[in-house]
């Protein structure tokens, strides 16, 4: 794997082996040292052109226990104009010989123009591009989905039947479309719930069933329930009437909770709002898994970067194996 930019393009085969390599990361981190030599003298860079918390301390957390040199670039508020800068800055990269380049961009596509552009060598690392694709958060969601139905037996599936819920603003959403890839690769069966404002025109060619009412979706008892976060920086007009009326209509309130089936799972991104797309009582139950999804974001980071950077070279060993 040379650079990871969408799932769209990631095969079935591909995506079973980053999940069990990041299997094989997660078993590290339950050691008393936790930190891999693996990629010991190489340079991570991450070029953060639009606001984060989780992704960026998550890639950051993930190069330095592959014992990765790691540098923060953050670009927010620069003034020049978005392909120069690019250009600019990816060349500097190129002079400080980056090994890989994890980027978030307002613009979809700028990752890919990274990596094919020929100024610089380093691995690409998709991190979100504008409303396109958030690789790593779809391949985190589905190693959440696996762990939680297969356990310990997770290693080597696929999704097969396991029926997602996706509620909310699928429009502005890049883990929406990453996800809608990726659980298709792995034989999932995906739902997009939003009002018909916050769905993109033309769905038809998604692999996805529509679905205009969150209880419909509820009522047809989905193995995981995935709410996103309302964009409100990416909306220039007016989508809902108001955020009551969204809650009232397409929030998970303590109602909804309830009738969801035991088993449920209820996922968010992050960064939640409470009270309009997820109620606290959600976010805070038992069946959310919003804390096992970043702490598992680590794991499948560790494993994106050791296959881009390490290859089939060796396989993860620790420190104190040596
Ligand atoms: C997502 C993003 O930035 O696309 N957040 C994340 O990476 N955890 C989703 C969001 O911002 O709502």
């Amino acid at each position: 794997m040379r650079h990871l930019l969408d799932t769209k393009t990631l095969s079935r085969a591909d995506a079973i082996r980053i999940l069990d390599v990041a299997e094989d990361m997660a078993d590290t981190q339950g050691r008393e040292v936790r930190k891999l030599p693996t990629l010991r003298g190489r340079t991570v860079v991450n070029l953060f052109f639009e606001d984060s918390t989780r992704t960026r301390i998550s890639f950051e957390a993930a190069a330095k226990r592959l014992s990765a040199d790691v540098i923060n670039f953050s670009a927010k508020g620069s003034s020049v104009s978005k392909g120069e800068s690019l250009q600019d800055t990816a060349q500097t990269l190129q002079a400080m010989n980056a090994d890989a380049v994890v980027v978030r961009h307002g613009a979809s596509g700028a990752p890919r123009t990274l990596a094919t552009s020929g100024w610089i060598d380093a691995g690409v690392v998709n991190a979100g591009d504008g409303m396109h694709e958030h690789p790593t958060q779809a391949l985190l969601d589905a190693f959440t989905m696996r762990r939680r139905r297969y356990g310990a037996e997770s290693r080597g599936r696929d999704l097969a039947g396991y029926r997602v819920a996706i509620v909310g603003d699928i429009l502005h959403s890049r883990v929406a479309r990453s996800n809608v890839w990726l659980l298709d690769a792995l034989g999932a069966e995906v739902t997009l719930v939003a009002p018909p404002t916050l769905l993109p025109q033309d769905v038809s060619a998604w692999p996805a069933t529509v679905r205009y009412s969150i209880d419909e979706a509820i009522a047809e008892a989905p193995d995981a329930l995935m709410m996103l976060r309302i964009q409100l920086e990416r909306m220039n007009a007016a989508f809902f009437p108001s955020s009551r009326e969204y809650t009232r209509w397409w929030g998970l309130d303590p109602v909804r909770l309830a009738a969801l089936p035991s088993d449920t799972i209820v996922m968010h991104p992050g960064p939640m709002n409470r009270g309009l797309e997820i109620c606290a009582e959600a976010a805070d139950s038992p069946r959310a898994t919003v804390r096992e999804q970043v702490a598992n974001g680590v794991s499948v980071r560790m494993a994106v970067l050791y296959l881009l950077l390490a290859g089939e070279r060796n396989t993860p060993t620790n420190e104190e194996d040596r």
